[in-house]
């Protein structure tokens, strides 16, 4: 066992507006952990691409991009080059470029190491497509969290709403399923669950009962600490 492998993961993988990032952030909060949001490093790719203009049908320029990121995570703030991109990065312009830049085998692996970097004591809470699958495959526990397509679209069109965004529930499924599709159907580290995660639907739970499924689940653990 690696000194890093020590240190206990939970990985929490599944579609676009599963819910993932708030349920990391809120089991993370409950085990005093660190999280990693692995969509914002791709999120990021994407914005810098955008920003410089270039032609993202160019694999080796992203994947410069990629591994040449200046970043920072301040949670819930992100900066990119010293500047705030929280809500940039959020846009769906932007998150349907990461779901293309995702799908390139050497943006994938120019961001590998400065995720696994993200695994230090006490803990971290790692949220996804690939966390269970490819970057902690070693993770004592894996969640694959699932909601309905519709679910997850009415989730969203209120997030929307509730920032004074307006949003159209039809199109917000339509480019949900375009991107569930995309993520799922790649070569490289597709959306699928690891063969020993957890399936949770979440379609019918609330946000604290989703959380405390999975703290449950790693009651259950027995994880050997250093
Ligand atoms: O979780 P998110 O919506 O912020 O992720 C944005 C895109 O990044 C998503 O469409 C697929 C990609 N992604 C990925 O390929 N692997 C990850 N571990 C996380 C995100």
């Amino acid at each position: 066992m690696s000194a890093t492998q020590t240190i206990p993961v939970i990985t929490i993988d599944g579609p676009t507006a599963s819910g993932k990032g708030t349920i990391a952030h809120l089991v993370a909060e409950r085990l005093g952990w660190h999280t990693l949001d692995s969509g914002a490093l791709y999120r990021l790719t994407a914005l810098a691409c955008l920003r410089q203009g270039l032609d993202t049908e160019l694999e080796s320029e992203v994947e410069r991009v990629a591994a040449g990121l200046d970043i920072r995570f301040q949670h819930p703030a992100v900066f990119l080059a010293g500047q705030d991109v929280s809500e940039a990065i959020r846009q769906e312009q932007v998150g349907n470029l990461a779901s293309q830049v995702a799908a390139m085998p050497g943006v994938r692996a120019a961001l590998l190491q400065r995720q696994r970097d993200f695994r230090i004591a006490p803990g971290l809470v790692g949220d996804g497509r690939d966390m269970g699958t490819v970057v902690f495959p070693d993770a004592p526990l894996k969640i694959f969290l699932l909601a309905d397509a519709q679910v997850r679209a009415e989730r969203r069109c209120k997030q929307l709403s509730e920032k004074g965004i307006s949003a159209n529930l039809a199109s917000l499924l339509a480019d949900l399923r375009a991107r569930d599709a995309r993520d799922k159907n790649r070569t490289h580290a597709p959306l699928v669950p690891a063969q020993d995660a957890h399936i949770v639907d979440s379609s019918k739970l609330s946000i604290d009962e989703t959380v405390n499924i999975v703290l449950d689940l790693w009651s259950g653990v027995s994880f050997p600490t250093a």
